[in-house]
């Protein structure tokens, strides 16, 4: 996915009774905690309070550099919650972070320089959030050096369901009553005339491990259709006409572009949603996809000692009714939704309105609490895909694919020493 920046302005006032605490800092900035929790160094935020009815929140979506929108900034939304108002609005300039109550960052890289710039202009009390819905192998650039690795970022928002705001990319529902509508069952296997396809729209030169060679070697074994940038197959630009052409496949290969914890993007909920096929699959551990997708849903790639024993399992799947069918079970005893991009991405009314949820959880204090990128549910969580050797032969030395960029600092060793 494309990376964008923004940037978020909003503008907060406080109901009637403000609960005021003043503190002195070292360098003798007044601070306000207002009621709503957050604090403001009162000098440079000249707009607030003014209003005692509305609730105005400011965000800043902090860009590397202008450009990719994917809104017109400013933005003004009416959250749910009574009366709260978010702008939302972007720079590039370090000093214009100042006052804002949020600050979103989501495109780096950052130089030093950068960093300790934006620091410097950091309101006391200014929520900072690591925005992204890509693994956290290919986003080394919003780590900031290691000295700040505690007090950067207070929030992430990510597909984690470790994040302070959590968006996944999609989820599994069991049905609340057991439901065993014959209408429900279908003979799937009927319905698909095709063997499997592999649909890539980038990185076919892999990111994390080598997908595309891993599915010419699979092809040696299985008719596989490959299609979009990495394949010679067209599909139509028109969703519901793809979707015709995709459905006809038994098995969807969901190779996610990294194998990092709970990473199992919209390449795996389409298969299972919208596409029908059972999804083939290598990015999560099998205990995350256990855990978090539909019992008995798909078939991950590394239950296997080698390629051939996948290829003969698939085959059976293929040939057998019954067993196929059975990937399909699940569909009477739950659901599976996805999330709408808007929802993941704070610079949409959905996704602000989930920061504005959570701002409004702080209540008369502030935490040190801070989200840090390095820890072990974030870039510690990234790991060699496969226990198997022979998925394992895949993987790309970490330094050669995630640290393209000239990362001069030591960053870099961290990953290099994590799994
Ligand atoms: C900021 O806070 C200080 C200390 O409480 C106070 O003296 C000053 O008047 C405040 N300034 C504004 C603009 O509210
Ligand atoms: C906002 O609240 C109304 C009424 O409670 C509800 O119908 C609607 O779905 C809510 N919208 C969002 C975006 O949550
Ligand atoms: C939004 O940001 C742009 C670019 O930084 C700036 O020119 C504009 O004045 C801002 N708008 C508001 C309402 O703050
Ligand atoms: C956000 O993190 C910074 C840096 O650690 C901290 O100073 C600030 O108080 C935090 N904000 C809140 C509201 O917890
Ligand atoms: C394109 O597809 C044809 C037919 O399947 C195949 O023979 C050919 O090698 C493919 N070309 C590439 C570049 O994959
Ligand atoms: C997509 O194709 C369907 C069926 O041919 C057609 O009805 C629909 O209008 C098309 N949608 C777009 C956006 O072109
Ligand atoms: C990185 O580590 C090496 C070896 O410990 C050290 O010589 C070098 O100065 C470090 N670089 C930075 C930018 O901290």
């Amino acid at each position: 996915m494309q990376q964008r920046r923004f940037v978020v302005l909003s503008i907060f006032t406080v109901i009637v009774t403000l609960a005021f605490i003043i503190l002195t800092q070292e360098d003798d900035f007044a601070i306000i905690i207002s009621e709503k929790g957050l604090l403001r160094q009162n000098e440079s935020i000249p707009h607030f309070f003014h209003n005692e009815e509305d609730v105005k929140y400011e965000f800043l979506a902090y860009k590397k550099k202008p450009g990719w929108h994917f809104v017109k900034y400013p933005c003004n939304y009416q959250c749910n919650v009574s009366g709260v108002e978010v702008t939302v609005n972007y720079s590039t300039n370090p000093s214009d972070i100042t006052g804002k109550d949020v600050v979103l960052f989501r495109t780096g890289p950052f130089e030093l320089h950068e960093w300790e710039e934006l620091q410097y202009y950091r309101t006391p009390g200014q929520i900072w959030i690591f925005v992204t819905q890509e693994p956290a192998s290919i986003v080394p650039r919003l780590l900031p050096p290691k000295i700040y690795r505690h007090t950067t970022y207070n929030w992430s928002f990510t597909f984690h369901s470790t994040s302070d705001i959590y968006g996944a990319y999609g989820w599994y529902t069991p049905f609340s009553t057991k439901t065993t509508s014959s209408k429900l069952i279908r003979n799937w296997y009927q319905e698909k005339s095709e063997f499997a396809a592999w649909i890539s729209s980038r990185h076919c030169e892999g990111l994390g491990w080598d997908r595309t060679r891993f599915v010419l070697d699979l092809r040696k074994h299985v008719p596989i259709d490959m299609y979009g940038k990495c394949g010679n197959l067209s599909l139509s630009r028109n969703d519901s006409m793809a979707e015709k052409v995709i459905q006809k496949y038994k098995f969807h290969l969901s190779l996610e572009n990294s194998c990092c914890s709970e990473y199992l993007s919209e390449k795996f909920w389409n298969a299972l949603q919208n596409w029908k096929s059972v999804p083939i699959v290598i990015g999560g551990t099998k205990e995350e996809y256990v855990r978090l997708a539909p019992p008995n849903s798909f078939i991950h790639a590394d239950d296997f000692p080698s390629i051939e024993a996948l290829a003969r399992h698939l085959h059976t799947v293929a040939t057998n009714e019954k067993v196929f069918n059975s990937y399909f079970e699940w569909h009477q005893k739950g659901t599976v939704d996805q999330l709408s991009f808007r929802f993941r991405h704070p610079v949409f009314k959905e996704g602000a309105c989930k920061v504005v949820e959570k701002l409004q959880q702080l209540h008369t204090k502030y935490s040190e609490y801070t989200f840090d990128p390095y820890s072990t549910s974030w870039f510690g969580s990234c790991y060699k895909c496969g226990e198997h050797h022979w998925i394992q032969r895949y993987n790309f030395l970490w330094k050669r694919t995630i640290f393209q960029d000239d990362w001069q600092d030591n960053r870099t060793l961290y990953l290099l020493d994590g799994k």
